[in-house]
């Protein structure tokens, strides 16, 4: 796996007071790395459905949501039982706990999968986050066979710590998407021009040579195949990764850091990790310079005017 610069700008309090942990966590990428490799094209394609690259957003996220839900229910029917004796709310939360422990399993695959591609502060506290998470199912898988064996009062004290592990864990997960921005499109924000505005002369761009170009601080990737111009957001929807060191595999670029696979056509995903796409734009040729300009929701319209080309593709006005 390609090594990444720190990306969040720094140790955090987490990495600094563990920082034996870090071996076992590099250990354990690599070997969720190396599984999913080993598996070719059919690997990629069972990782591209886990991190949710077909849905545009992290699956985890959605998953996550299952054990939580249910295992919140299954609290609130043990305390209903408590009240009222009645056996049917005893069943209720049995049923609860079974549905959020399967939940939970989707949930832990797909969040090792994106977890491989973390890097630091994140990697660590994503670490933590699916221990904490294990530790929370086994207190529900615990609580599970005590209330099968009759046991139901160590059952729902089992689940109660199973609750506030898993409580703790959620709370982490929090921290990764908000603190750290794990799952969120980093492209989210960019200033594109809305007018067009020239970025470099047409000359300078050779042929399927990925080239940064930059308009007020904002790096664009500009990509010319054949007789087409394309041009995206040069920083990468995933972890911002530098698509103009990406390689170029037909009409699409992957990035360095990765290997997330975009169209250069449209910016669409074709392989994660990214699950958002990469932000197109719209190129023209004007006076022998690279002209460039936001995708604008009347440009989706049929009629064009007739120098646009689509969006991500350029000719010669
Ligand atoms: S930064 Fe992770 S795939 Fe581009």
């Amino acid at each position: 796996m390609a090594t990444t610069p720190d990306i969040t700008g720094g140790i955090d309090c987490e990495e600094s007071r563990i920082p034996q942990l870090k071996p076992i966590e590099e250990t354990l990428q690599k070997l969720v790395h190396r599984a999913f490799a080993s598996g070719g094209e059919r690997g990629q394609a069972v990782k591209n459905f886990l991190n949710g690259t077909w849905i545009g957003e992290p699956l985890h996220v959605i998953l996550t949501d299952i054990p939580i839900g249910a295992w919140t229910v299954a609290l609130v029917f043990d305390g209903l039982d408590l009240m009222s004796h009645k056996r049917e709310f005893a069943v209720a939360a049995d049923a609860s706990i079974g549905i959020g422990l399967a939940g939970a399993v989707g949930a832990a695959v797909t969040g090792v999968t994106d977890w491989q591609d973390a890097d630091a502060p994140a990697r660590r506290l994503g670490m933590i986050h699916g221990l904490l998470n294990v530790s929370a199912t086994a207190l529900f898988i615990t609580s599970l066979v005590l209330r099968k064996k009759k046991s139901r009062t160590s059952g729902r004290v089992f689940a109660g710590l199973g609750y506030a592990v898993m409580s703790i864990a959620a709370h982490l997960g929090g921290k990764m998407v908000y603190e750290h921005r794990v799952g969120v499109d980093r492209t989210d924000g960019a200033a594109f021009p809305q007018d067009f505005v020239p970025v470099m002369a047409e000359s300078d761009l050779a042929e399927a040579k990925p080239t940064r170009a930059e308009h007020d601080g904002v790096p664009i990737l500009l990509v010319r195949r054949g007789d087409r111009i394309f041009a995206l957001a040069e920083t990468c929807s995933h972890f911002n990764g530098p698509l103009s060191e990406g390689k170029l595999v037909g009409d699409s670029i992957v990035c360095p850091w990765h290997a997330s696979r975009f169209m250069l056509e449209d910016g669409r995903v074709l392989d994660g990790p990214a699950v958002h796409p990469q932000p197109c734009l719209q190129v023209r040729i004007q006076n022998g310079q690279i002209e460039i300009r936001k995708l604008l929701c009347d440009d989706a319209k049929p009629a064009r005017s007739p120098e646009v080309e689509s969006a991500g593709a350029g000719q010669p006005a």
